[in-house]
């Protein structure tokens, strides 16, 4: 078995990092490996210092290599209760928050959003819940995400009919999906609400002032230092007021709990620790 110290591996995670603009230990060993000896054995190199001398001499695949470590898994509306929360409790009170303090911007993060099904389900989410009070608020929601392949599918909006048939109910496709014969495209009252970016999470500075950040299924393949600088940048990202909800298998743990408290674990939803402001 591939050890982290392997000289082939090493000098691939220096090309990466330095393509990625990032320090080297930002994703995890175990992760990084697996990815990058599968990506390999596709190509039928049976070794990673051969296969580091394929990626020099190959000017495009290191953007090959990014791809096959970004896995874009994603649905519609996965984990259902994680929706349900959204939908019953978070937003509800984010518009009394909104209407008791006579604000009108709600702004949302979907900050690793693949190929849109994540920020898509959270517009529909946005028009079921307003219905007819949307245009009393100034809904925005940003969704990024580092490839940007995964990022043109989500611009595009277009859907296999049977991935979208599986995942959003009858009723809301419906209202919300155009059918073009074998695909579905989203309608434009939810792609208006969306502002697609490419962004990377380990970057230094943030975009600011979020009432909810979904942050699901990415913080698992980096290192806990990476997970740090994250957690950090998340926490000024978020309104004092917000939300933070995470994938269903992961949490806050061991030297960065302090930032945040549990919210809601089940849907694993986080709320900003505010003692650390007040005690400065
Ligand atoms: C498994 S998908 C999660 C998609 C969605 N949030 C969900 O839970 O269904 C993980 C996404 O994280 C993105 N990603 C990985 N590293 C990233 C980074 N450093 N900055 C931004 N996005 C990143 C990948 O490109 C991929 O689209």
């Amino acid at each position: 078995m591939l050890q982290p110290n392997d000289k082939g591996y090493q000098l691939i995670k220096r090309e990466l990092s330095k393509f990625l603009n990032l320090d080297d230990n930002m994703y995890k060993d175990t992760y990084l490996l697996r990815r990058i000896s599968a990506r390999a054995r596709r190509l039928g190199v049976n070794n990673l210092m051969d296969y580091y001398l394929f990626l020099k001499k190959n000017k495009n695949e290191i953007e090959q290599l990014l791809l096959t470590i970004t896995i874009n898994t994603t649905e519609f509306f996965r984990d259902p209760i994680v929706w349900k929360t959204f939908q019953n409790k978070l937003l509800p009170e984010i518009i009394r928050y909104k209407q008791m303090n006579n604000l009108k911007e709600i702004r949302i993060w979907s900050a690793a959003c693949s190929s849109g099904q994540e920020p898509y389900s959270i517009a529909m989410i946005i028009h079921e819940v307003l219905g007819g009070k949307l245009d009393n608020f100034k809904v925005s929601i940003l969704a990024t995400d580092i490839d940007t392949k995964a990022l043109a599918t989500a611009m595009s909006g277009i859907y296999p009919k049977n991935i979208v048939d599986k995942q959003v109910p009858l009723s809301l496709r419906k209202k919300y999906f155009i059918d073009e014969g074998e695909y579905y495209k989203v309608n434009s009252s939810l792609k208006k609400l969306i502002m697609f970016k490419h962004f990377n999470l380990l970057n230094k500075s943030y975009p600011k002032g979020f009432d909810i950040i979904f942050l699901r299924n990415v913080l698992i393949y980096m290192t806990h230092d990476a997970q740090g600088i994250v957690f950090k940048n998340i926490y000024s990202s978020l309104q004092d007021h917000g939300y933070l909800i995470l994938g269903r298998t992961e949490s806050i743990i061991g030297k960065f709990a302090y930032l945040f408290r549990i919210y809601d674990l089940s849907s694993r939803v986080y709320k900003k620790n505010l003692e650390l402001i007040k005690n400065g």
